[in-house]
Order: structure tokens, then sequence, then C-alpha cells
């Protein structure tokens, strides 16, 4: 049921993609349905990716994937979400991929989320919020996170940076735009998976029924 309306929300998603786009890929077993349905539809498109993971998934049906190293502009871009809150704020990287996710998020013109309805939340913070941090600083950066209030955990591997995740369990977060500036300001600290502005739109699926919600306007 739930890879079902993961796969009904990325359906809905990839129809607001026309020709000419250049068009973001998010990271996550629920991205995949979208790479799914754009390999099958078939738009002329070309598109950058937001990890290997999904870069290897788009090339191997098809897709033109540019390297984003070149790109300043992005038109449409889906991905998925650990969470989201009715102000469409989310945390992202359970994949390790949320340094990436952020900056094409952030050189998009519309970032739309994809999710099953187990991913809306009223409040954020029971999902682990992840960090990519240098590795040379992960004591150090280990120790601040742990000082806002966090459980850290590292993970195993690295991103496909090349750098670290520590995995920080904050539980309810009270302030999510402090926390995130409190962890901006870590020197080592790279990026995290908060995403507080960047989200435009987000497909919910749930028992099989889309519903999209728009940032600043009534559900349609
Ligand atoms: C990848 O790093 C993440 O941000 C994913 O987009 C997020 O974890 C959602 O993934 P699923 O679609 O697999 O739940």
């Amino acid at each position: 049921m739930i890879e079902d309306d993961k796969r009904r929300a990325a359906q809905a998603a990839v129809a607001e993609v026309r020709d000419g786009m250049l068009v973001g890929l998010g990271t996550g077993s629920t991205v995949a349905f979208a790479i799914d349905a754009l390999v099958r539809a078939r738009p002329r498109i070309e598109t950058v990716a937001t990890s290997e993971d999904s870069a290897r998934k788009a090339r191997a049906g098809g897709l033109v994937v540019r390297d984003f190293a070149d790109v300043a502009h992005v038109d449409l871009t889906i991905d998925g979400a650990d969470e989201i809150d009715p102000q469409f704020r989310a945390i992202k990287g359970a994949g390790g991929a949320m340094l990436r996710e952020k900056i094409v998020a952030a050189a998009s013109a519309r970032m739309i989320v994809i999710a099953d309805a187990s991913k809306r939340v009223a409040t954020l913070g029971a999902a682990k919020l992840p960090v990519e941090v240098l590795p040379f600083a992960r004591a150090f950066v280990a120790a601040r996170l742990t000082a806002l209030g966090a459980r850290v955990e590292p993970r195993n591997g690295l991103s496909d940076n090349g750098n670290i995740i520590l995995d920080a369990h904050f539980g309810v977060m009270a302030d999510p735009a402090a926390l995130a500036r409190a962890i901006e300001e870590i020197p080592g600290a790279l990026g995290h998976g908060l995403f507080l502005t960047e989200v435009d739109a987000a497909y919910i699926a749930e028992n099989g029924v889309v519903t999209r919600l728009e940032r600043g306007a009534a559900s349609g």
C-alpha cells in the first residue's frame, strides 16, 4: 500500500514535467518511482541528479543526466522527504544525499516533495536529522551537536561527496529555524537535512488518493 502511494505521488508530480525542462532528480525510494515514470513518459528533457544512485537509475532508463557542476538553474525538482510539516518544512537525508539535494533545490524554480502519508507530521523531529561532516571535523561536530541536544550516531560509509554523515536525534523540534542556524554555524558541518524554505509543493498519497499541497495556497 505504501509502495503504491509512493508511486502515485511520483506519477502526479511527473505530470508537471514539460518538454524543454531541466529537471532535478532527488534521491530515494519514492524518487525511484518518479524516475520510472519519466523513463516511461519520455518527455524531451534533461536532468540533473542529487546522487550517484539517482544518476545511475536515470541513465539506465535512457534519460540525459547533466553534470550539475555546469548548471546554475533548474526548472523543476522532484524529491522525497522523511518528514514534512504543515508549513512545508521538511527533514530529508535518510538516504544521505541531503547536501546535494539542498543545492539542487536552491537552484530550482520549483521544488516538489513526493511522499506517502506516513511522512506528514504535525511537528518535525521524530526522524533523525542527518548532518554531513568533513571527516577532519568528526569528533568536534559530534560534540557540538550533542551540546545542541542531540543523540548522535555516526553512519557507516561516506556520502557521494566523500564526507561522513552523523545522524542527530533531536526529538521534537520546538524551533527548527533556530536549530538549522545553530548547525550552520558549526565549522565542519557541511550540510543538514532541515529544508525549511525550499519546498514549494507536496504531492502526498494516502490509500491511493493523491493530494497536492501548495505553499501559501489551498490544496488542490
Ligand atoms: C535522500 O537523502 C533523502 O532525502 C530522501 O529523499 C528521503 O529520505 C526520502 O526517501 P524515501 O522516498 O526512500 O522515503
